[in-house]
């Protein structure tokens, strides 16, 4: 089984990247990737920027990471109580070359913010948005005040009542794929 994670962030820093790679951890038997929205980074998504530059193909080998996956567990930063500008515009373009851009494979949503809403709105927008483009998404998981709740030092939840219900999320995961 191949893991794919990643934030939607595009932060060096990202508080998502960190819990992302945490959460995909726990899962068992898995083979890992973690992959960095900087290494997919295009120009701003506009229909006038497509008519010049086509299909980039970087955003040909994001779906291709997507469709090498049997599970995605992906973390949303919040901006502005939405998704992030790094997220949204590799999204968009992907979705012109194929629409069913999460390829309804497994997903784990999850996000996290310093605040104690923990990015709550963006991974509601995360969740009525994806749904319609191939978002097979099987559990959500927010940690809200990252900075109290995540050990930077040893990588992990540091509250234990997040962290069991995280694990009791991973645990109960299904695998099932959508047709
Ligand atoms: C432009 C901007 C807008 C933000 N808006 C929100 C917000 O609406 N809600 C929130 O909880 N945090 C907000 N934050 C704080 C982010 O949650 C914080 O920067 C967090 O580290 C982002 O996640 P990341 O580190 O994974 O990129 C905002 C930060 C920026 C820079």
């Amino acid at each position: 089984m191949k893991l794919l994670a990643f934030a939607g962030s595009s932060s060096k820093h990202s508080i998502n990247k960190k819990l992302v790679a945490y959460a995909a951890g726990l899962f068992e038997d898995v083979e890992i990737e973690i992959i960095d929205l900087n290494d997919y980074e295009l120009p701003l998504f506009s229909v006038d920027k497509e008519k010049l530059i086509g299909a980039p193909p970087v955003a040909r080998l994001f779906l291709d990471k997507i469709e090498a996956a049997n599970i995605l567990v992906i973390s949303v930063a919040e901006h502005n109580a939405g998704l992030t500008v790094a997220f949204k515009n590799i999204y968009d373009w992907a979705s012109r070359q194929k629409k069913l851009v999460f390829n309804n494979t497994p997903l784990l949503l999850l996000s996290t913010s310093p605040g104690k809403r923990g990015g709550a709105s963006s991974l509601e927008a995360a969740k009525i948005s994806l749904q319609w483009y191939g978002g097979n998404i099987k559990a959500t998981f927010s940690l809200p005040s990252f900075e109290e709740n995540f050990d930077k030092e040893n990588s992990k939840i540091s509250n234990i009542e997040y962290d069991t219900a995280l694990r009791e999320i991973i645990r109960n995961f299904d695998y099932e794929q959508k047709a």
